[in-house]
């Protein structure tokens, strides 16, 4: 009798535990990193806008406007993948032309490596991770 009490009282206990475990573990997990969207927001958009337009608010004050990052696919006929590579990290370019507008994203990430969760100091997968996932975040907002 009092068993049969117990077990619905023990399966709603599960339940209730079952997500925050699982929220728990994502949160540890190292390979994660920080996604697209978030890094977007947070260094892209000031130049390139929100909605990756190029109508940020810091567009006006640049000798370049920033491009508009919706329309690559219809721009350079199939998404630039390897360009956007070398667009965001940025560090095989520095020796070259000195014309950019463009922050280098690769000394920026691999400086903060080391605050990502579980990161090591300098370590380039995190800062490959990042590049990758706002190219993710770019590719899935090219208009049709
Ligand atoms: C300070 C303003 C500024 C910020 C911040 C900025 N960009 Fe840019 N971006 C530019 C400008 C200006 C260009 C034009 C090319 C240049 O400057 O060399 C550009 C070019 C690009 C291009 C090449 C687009 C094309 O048409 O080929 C990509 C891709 C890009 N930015 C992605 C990003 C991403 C991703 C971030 C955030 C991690 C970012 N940008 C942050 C100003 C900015």
């Amino acid at each position: 009798m009092g068993d049969s009490l117990l077990r619905p009282a023990f399966a709603l206990l599960l339940l209730f535990l079952f997500p925050t475990a699982i929220h728990a573990q994502e949160d540890a997990d190292p390979g994660a990193g920080v996604s697209g969207e978030h890094d977007f927001n947070m260094y892209c958009a000031s130049c390139h806008g929100e909605d990756a337009r190029g109508n940020g608010p810091k567009a006006f004050s640049l000798a370049l406007r920033p491009p508009n990052l919706t329309t690559l696919t219809q721009r350079y006929g199939e998404f630039p993948h390897d360009r956007l590579v070398r667009m965001i990290d940025g560090r095989d370019a520095i020796s070259g032309h000195g014309e950019r507008e463009m922050p280098v994203w690769g000394v920026w990430f691999k400086a903060e490596s080391a605050q990502e969760l579980g990161g090591a100091k300098g370590d380039e997968a995190s800062v490959q991770r990042r590049v990758d996932n706002l190219i993710d975040y770019i590719a899935g907002l090219q208009a049709k």
